[in-house]
């Protein structure tokens, strides 16, 4: 059965996570379909490359509004497009409870280092490499992990690694981890399609495939 996917994206974010997944989709390699992406500003530039990819779009700024009231309009968004996985990509707010526990399971986010090191409030984007750089670490990657209610602590889907090289900026370090990151996210979200990921406490078996 094809899946329906919902992409949430922030303010600036420039989606080429987003572009990865909805492409994976329409070449047939993920077995669905990206049928929302919701921003938190209209000028992201993640929903413009979305609508020129015919994929719909919308605003729910979080602006002005509780939690609780952002939360009822993303899931008013959600249940209204028959949403089965809601994908994180450069999302960096924290995604609010009532969408969590609407959606256990069933939401997944990337993130740019190697959880559950550099993870956290703050964690993203830049602020991640520059740590990376920073603690010395001779590897770093990305994590593709199911969403709770904390920043990054989710179960871990999937992981990648990249070497640390000794030139590197945390602009270069970043374009190495992003390339990474595009596979990674469609593996799981392919992965989480033909229904081969089984939660098991904090462990997310990958079932083998069925002949
Ligand atoms: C990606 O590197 C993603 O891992 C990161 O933001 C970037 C978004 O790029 N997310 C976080 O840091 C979340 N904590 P993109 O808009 O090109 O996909």
């Amino acid at each position: 059965m094809s899946i329906r996917i919902a992409i949430l994206v922030s303010g600036h974010g420039r989606g080429s996570n987003m572009a990865a997944l909805i492409d994976a989709c329409e070449r047939g390699e993920i077995d669905g379909q990206v049928v929302l992406v919701i921003g938190t500003r209209r000028e992201a530039p993640a929903l413009q490359r979305a609508a020129e990819k015919g994929v719909p779009t919308c605003v729910i700024s979080p602006r002005g509004l509780d939690d609780e009231q952002y939360a009822r309009r993303l899931l008013q968004a959600l249940e209204e497009a028959q949403v089965d996985l809601v994908c994180l990509a450069g999302y960096m707010r924290l995604l609010p409870a009532p969408v969590v526990r609407a959606y256990a399971g069933r939401v997944m986010n990337i993130h740019p280092a190697l959880l559950p090191l550099f993870g956290g409030k703050g964690m993203y984007g830049e602020h991640v490499h520059r740590a990376v750089l920073e603690s010395g670490m001779k590897v770093s990657g990305c994590t593709v992990h199911f969403v709770d209610e904390h920043y990054d602590t989710g179960p871990i889907i999937l992981q990648r690694c990249v070497p640390v090289e000794e030139d590197d900026t945390w602009e270069s370090l970043a374009a190495r981890v992003l390339e990474q990151e595009h596979q990674a996210y469609v593996q799981a979200v392919k992965l989480f399609a033909e229904g081969r990921l089984r939660l098991e406490g904090r462990r997310v078996r990958i079932l083998p495939s069925s002949p």
